[in-house]
């Protein structure tokens, strides 16, 4: 598989797993867009011809009804979710040769293309199935979109696939009184006509395709698990509404999302290639000598891993070369929360950090295999100060000065053969890292060299030799020695820092070339160093999670199996009460208050106790919020309470008031804020 011995100009084709665009970028996905980006960066750095294409994943039953919920059309909700989409990865640096989206002709063609050739070879069976209605909506409901009561253990409000409290798994037909999250109403059974892909006729395909290292280990054991198992025939159909594209002669039926989600890769590529000239033919053909990776996360390895191959397969086309999974982003060791901030957006990481931080940390921790990985923010800190800052950086700091006043920006020759190529030839063992997406090991061979450069300097003592008479030539070879190891170095990080490098480049006035890193940087003028990267402050991260906190749109649930098939912002769709008039709505009196106080309340699992200031003086109010919610984590933050409310004598105390918050409960509940400007006792209306 590793083909780094060949110098051979290779035809590499790569894309990471299409974004849904129902919610915003989060530092979870973005493990997957930093890892795939430092890998084509890599290759493109090796003079390979490495194309990256991606697109936002625009259809499904969650964007349909969000958009609905707008008062928008589904267009136009993607095109704005895709514009924010592109400048949160812009700001990462993740450098796609074309972002597109999968609500594209190209990829209407290549859907209705594939699906006719899969009909013709006889993969595609209709039956007709019984499934949940709306009879409100007008729509069939999937599990996701069922609520009502545990029939295990009773507990109200549960999804229609699982309970949250007892973790039982049922049909939503097993369900207590089931509801309709959408309208509230009580779905029907009904009949529909479904289409399906006949995947067990590709077992044979499948045992031989995740057998011939186009997986890793431990994710071909696990197919091979399921596959021992059995398959089972894939529904590809949803009926209308739905937001997709129509089957064609199946009016009404439409493309489930993932039968068009994958097809969106080559509708990428397509939409590039017809753009830029580049030969679509050549990359795609079934005997195709060119390579084509999906870099994805583990969560969606049977898309990619089953039916992807199987429908390339049976429709002509060539395989991928190799599916390569990672695991899922933990935030200090647990899953990313939004009561703890560490459900952190793009956007909120890039108003506090620079970017290249995160990306040289995950550099610095990825492996080749599916393990998850967590993002310490301690660890971070000290990481990127010590490693990046304290290391490769100051290599150049120390030594560039004396260039630039003594030398007239001026290097003069190397002395340090030895030195010198032991750098040069660490570049073999770090561009196989590389290659195999060891990233981590790369990240510590190329700190050990930085160690030794830094070691170098120490020992010459640059700054001692520099008043000593008639050294002049002496320093101006430690530095130069210094100067050429910092360019080794910075050339070997150009795929995690690409900003940095380019500073570097302007600094050296010199290219970072990979395949040409030999050559010395002698007799060469260079320019002023200027400063090239800050130390991270942990005063920073914490305003991020501060600001994380705050910014948590109500809408991004954790990306996790939910978003797999209904989209999780539909977690927090309650049925609407009853109409009520305007004259009842008034007399509800809800005021801005800010918290003073939040307390642990003693033999109390569920309470705080909030002394609130709303204007007219304070209040103690008991909220049943301890379960998302640190007390320190509250204190001066505003919030709206009804202020008019009967006082309650409670078993702690007497509650005078009520904070209003949103969500079904546990980790999932969020006390609603004021805009800023707002202030303790005004009134909300
Ligand atoms: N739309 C599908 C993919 C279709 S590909 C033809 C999807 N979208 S997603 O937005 O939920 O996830 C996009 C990618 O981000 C997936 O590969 C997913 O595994 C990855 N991640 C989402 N959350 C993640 C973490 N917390 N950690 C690491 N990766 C995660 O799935
Ligand atoms: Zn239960």
């Amino acid at each position: 598989m590793t083909q780094t011995s060949s110098n051979q100009q290779r035809d590499i084709l790569v894309t990471s797993a299409l974004p849904y665009a129902n919610g915003p970028i989060h530092l979870g996905h973005l493990l997957e867009y930093i890892q795939t980006d430092i890998w084509v960066r890599y290759q493109n750095m090796r003079g390979h011809n490495c194309y990256y294409v991606c697109a936002d994943d625009a259809h499904g039953t969650a964007i349909m009804l969000r958009a609905e919920r707008e008062g928008i059309s589904s267009e136009r909700l993607i095109d704005r979710i895709r514009t924010e989409h592109q400048e949160d990865f812009a700001g990462f640096h993740i450098r796609f040769d074309n972002y597109y989206t999968t609500h594209s002709t190209e990829n209407r063609q290549f859907s209705e293309y594939i699906y006719r050739q899969l009909q013709e070879n006889g993969h595609i069976a209709t039956r007709k199935i019984t499934q949940a209605f709306d009879p409100e909506k007008q729509m069939f409901l999937a599990d996701r979109f069922i609520k009502g009561t545990c029939p295990k253990c009773k507990t109200e409000d549960q999804y229609g696939d699982n309970c949250e409290a007892c973790g039982a798994t049922y049909t939503p037909g097993e369900l207590i009184d089931p509801r309709s999250a959408v309208s509230g109403a009580t779905p029907i059974e009904k009949e529909s006509e479904h289409y399906f892909f006949k995947l067990p006729e590709f077992a044979d395909f499948l045992a031989k395709w995740t057998r011939s290292g186009t997986l890793q280990p431990q994710v071909a054991n696990k197919l091979a698990e399921w596959l021992d198992a059995g398959l089972q025939e894939w529904d590809i159909s949803r009926d209308a509404p739905y937001f997709g594209f129509e089957i064609p002669d199946a009016p009404g039926k439409y493309f489930y999302v993932w039968l068009d989600a994958p097809i969106g890769y080559l509708a990428s590529f397509k939409n590039f290639c017809d753009r830029e000239g580049v030969d679509f033919e050549h990359f795609w053909k079934a005997d195709s000598t060119a390579e084509v990776y999906h870099f994805i996360g583990k969560d969606i390895i049977n898309f990619h891993a089953l039916f992807w191959p199987s429908m390339l397969h049976s429709a002509g086309f060539r395989t991928p070369s190799a599916v390569w999974s990672h695991g899922f982003v933990t935030v200090n060791g647990k899953k990313m929360s939004k009561s703890r901030g560490t459900f952190i957006m793009a956007r909120t990481y890039l108003d506090h950090l620079n970017p290249e931080y995160l990306r040289y940390y995950f550099a610095a921790k990825l492996t080749g295999s599916v393990d998850d990985m967590d993002l310490n923010l301690e660890d971070f800190a000290a990481r990127v100060n010590s490693d990046l800052v304290g290391k490769v950086v100051n290599i150049a700091s120390r030594s560039a000065g004396f260039i630039t006043k003594r030398f007239d920006g001026k290097l003069g020759k190397v002395t340090e053969h030895d030195k010198i190529r032991e750098f040069v030839d660490a570049g073999r063992d770090i561009a196989d890292y590389y290659e195999s997406r060891e990233f981590g090991r790369g990240m510590r061979r190329i700190m050990e060299l930085a160690d030794i450069a830094n070691q170098y300097v120490n020992d010459e003592q640059p700054w001692v030799i520099a008043k000593q008479e008639g050294q002049e030539e002496n320093l101006q070879a430690i530095c130069t020695n210094a100067i050429n190891m910092f360019h080794l170095l910075m050339t070997y990080l150009a795929p995690v820092l690409p900003e940095t490098a380019k500073a570097s480049e302007a600094f050296l006035n010199a290219k970072l070339d990979w395949n040409n890193r030999a050559d010395r940087l002698e007799d060469h003028a260079i320019n002023k160093f200027k400063p090239l990267m800050n130390r991270v402050d942990m005063a920073q991260i914490d305003k991020m999670l501060d600001a994380s906190k705050e910014e948590m749109p109500a809408a991004t649930g954790d990306q996790s199996a939910a978003n797999k098939d209904a989209g999780s912002d539909t977690k927090d769709l309650e049925p609407l009460a009853d109409e009520i008039d305007f004259d009842q709505f008034s007399k509800v009196d809800l005021r801005v208050a800010r918290i003073v106080k939040a307390e642990r309340v003693e033999g109390a699992d569920k309470l705080l106790q909030l002394t609130l200031d709303i204007g007219h003086g304070e209040r103690n109010v008991f909220a049943g919020i301890k379960s998302a919610y640190e007390p320190e984590d509250l204190t001066g933050r505003l919030t709206v309470m009804v202020a008019n409310l009967k006082p309650r004598k409670m078993k702690f105390g007497v509650s005078e008031g009520m904070v209003l918050a949103a969500g079904p409960g546990g980790k999932d509940i969020h006390i609603l804020s004021p805009d800023s400007g707002a202030t303790p006792g005004m009134r909300v209306m």
